[in-house]
């Protein structure tokens, strides 16, 4: 089907020789551009690396395997020129350090609009309008006065808004957003979200919404996938994830939200390198049984379309 992501048993590991780093461990999962997905999760458990790994942008040194193809085409093994194209016309990211996105020597307002499709038969003064129009969408003062503004000279709210702004004005068939609204105020955080939400509803642009802020997550997505530990733990509807989670990471996630109690999950996330077997989250879980572990929990139905990898749900399987 045309637009769909298809990831396949994803795994990212970085070797060391004092044991791995298993960045990202056996992932399967299909994202369509109707449905915007949201991926959360805490800091270090994959999210942006699966995001790399999609766009062929690993670090070096990264050892991945399985699939990623998009609209059948496997993105794993294309060449480094077919994957810049892949990113420039088809999947924008909008990376976690956008600062870093940007070219720090040249005005922002020119490298967007250097940056626009040619192929939509813009020429330099209607991409310009087009790219004064999208600064302005997410807030960005005086757009059109801004020749002086390098990206050097940007704050880091200002090039995050500059970067969501530069992603959208392209219109791509996707856009993998990593912490689009990082360090953003209030204002400015929802100028980003309906930017965003505008680029799906008004061009069809898929979106994969990588985000620590659960607000964000409720109010941009449709579904909703977790990741703890580099593993694909929950995958929910959006509205059935905030009412009736399943994974008890997920629910103490939840739980410690201020509006309902703010209490902390226990413990701590784990270390890239440390790999005990079966359910990482095991040694956190006050629900952990004996069959959480040797082997990891396989994906149970915790509902309609609501996936879990947790042995409370579907029986005791190994
Ligand atoms: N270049 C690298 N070399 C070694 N390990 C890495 C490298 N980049 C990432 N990792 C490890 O991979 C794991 C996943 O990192 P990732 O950046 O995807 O986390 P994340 O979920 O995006 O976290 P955050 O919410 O903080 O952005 C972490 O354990 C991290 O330390
Ligand atoms: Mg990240």
């Amino acid at each position: 089907m045309s637009g769909i992501i298809s990831i396949t048993d994803l795994s990212v590991v970085f070797p060391r020789p004092d044991g791995d780093i298993v960045a990202v461990d056996g992932v399967s999962v299909t994202v369509r551009p109707e449905e915007r997905t949201a991926i959360i999760g805490e800091t270090g458990s994959g999210k942006s690396i699966l995001a790399a790994a999609i766009l062929g942008l690993l670090p070096r040194g990264a050892r991945v395997s399985g699939s990623v193809r998009y609209r059948g085409e496997e993105l794993l093994t294309a060449g480094a020129h077919r994957l810049r194209e892949i990113r420039r016309r088809h999947i924008a990211l909008i990376p976690q350090s956008p600062i870093e996105s940007l070219t720090p020597t040249m005005p922002v307002r020119r490298q967007l609009s250097e940056a626009l499709d040619r192929r939509r038969g813009m020429d330099s003064v209607r991409a310009m309008d087009a790219v004064h129009a999208a600064l302005a969408a997410v807030g960005f003062p005086r757009p059109q006065g801004s020749t002086h503004r390098y990206a050097c000279r940007l704050s880091g709210g200002l090039a995050q808004r500059a970067v969501v702004a530069g992603a959208t004005v392209r219109r791509p068939h996707w856009i993998i957003a990593d912490e689009p609204t990082k360090g953003l105020d209030t204002l400015h955080r929802a100028q980003a979200c309906r930017t965003l939400a505008s680029a799906h509803r008004d061009t069809g642009a898929g979106l994969l919404l990588i985000t620590h802020d659960l607000a964000v997550a409720r109010a941009q997505s449709d579904r909703v996938l977790v990741m703890y530990g580099g593993v694909l733990i929950e995958d929910a509807p959006t509205h059935r994830f905030f009412t009736a989670p399943a994974h008890p990471y997920s629910r103490g996630l939840l739980a410690s939200l201020p509006e309902r109690g703010m209490v902390p999950i226990p413990g701590n996330p784990p270390a890239g390198g440390d790999r005990e077997p079966g359910c990482r989250f095991a040694p956190r879980c006050s629900l952990v049984r004996p069959d959480c572990r040797p082997a990891y929990p396989p994906i149970n139905q915790a509902g309609p379309s609501h996936g879990v990898r947790c042995v409370l749900y579907g029986g005791a399987r190994k």
